[in-house]
């Protein structure tokens, strides 16, 4: 990724994340979300920056946040949003953000597993087959406009340094 970097997401981050976010996805949320999933879970809420004429831009991020099942047994790993600028896709950036997040909800937070929520029609579901995720579920209508989605697992058990 030359000079680009993945690091922990920063306050001062927050305008540019939303806009990320605004611009790319149609599930938005209030900034305090943002904030308070980064005060609960500040290991794994990640940016992607990227360092071109000595300007640093953020291009992308992955926010996660660490949850309990029914049971409170198992500890999952979240990914409750994702996303890269459009000039950047395609270059590996959203891969490395996954990767990095997953390992650190491993490493750091111990969790069993990861999951998300993606489109049935969303491209980005090949990206996270590519890293072993599976599709569990079908949530149907799950998205305001009435799309399916599917639910989208990783059990640690079968990351154990594969990635
Ligand atoms: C999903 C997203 C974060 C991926 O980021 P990215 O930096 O483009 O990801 P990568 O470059 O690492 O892509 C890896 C693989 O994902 C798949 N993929 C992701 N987006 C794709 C697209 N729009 N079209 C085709 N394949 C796509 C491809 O298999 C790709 O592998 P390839 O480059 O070998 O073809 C980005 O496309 C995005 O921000 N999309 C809009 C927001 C969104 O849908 N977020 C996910 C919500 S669950």
């Amino acid at each position: 990724m030359g000079h680009d970097k993945i690091r922990q997401f920063e306050r001062e981050d927050l305008a540019q994340v939303i806009q990320i976010n605004r611009t790319s996805l149609p599930e938005n949320y209030p900034p305090y979300f943002f904030i308070s999933i980064h005060e609960n879970n500040p290991e794994c809420f990640l940016v992607a920056e990227i360092e071109k004429e000595s300007e640093k831009k953020i291009v992308g991020y992955c926010m996660c946040r660490i949850e309990r099942g029914y049971t409170l047994i198992k500890k999952k790993g979240h990914v409750v949003s994702i996303a890269v600028i459009e000039e950047e896709r395609q270059k590996g950036i959203g891969t490395a953000l996954m990767k990095e997040a997953i390992k650190i909800m491993g490493d750091k937070y111990n969790v069993d597993e990861v999951f998300l929520e993606v489109r049935v029609s969303n491209p980005a579901v090949l990206l996270y087959e590519k890293l072993g995720m599976k599709a569990t579920k079908t949530l149907t209508s799950y998205y305001r406009d009435g799309e399916d989605a599917f639910r989208m697992e990783l059990s640690m058990k079968e990351v154990e340094k594969k990635i």
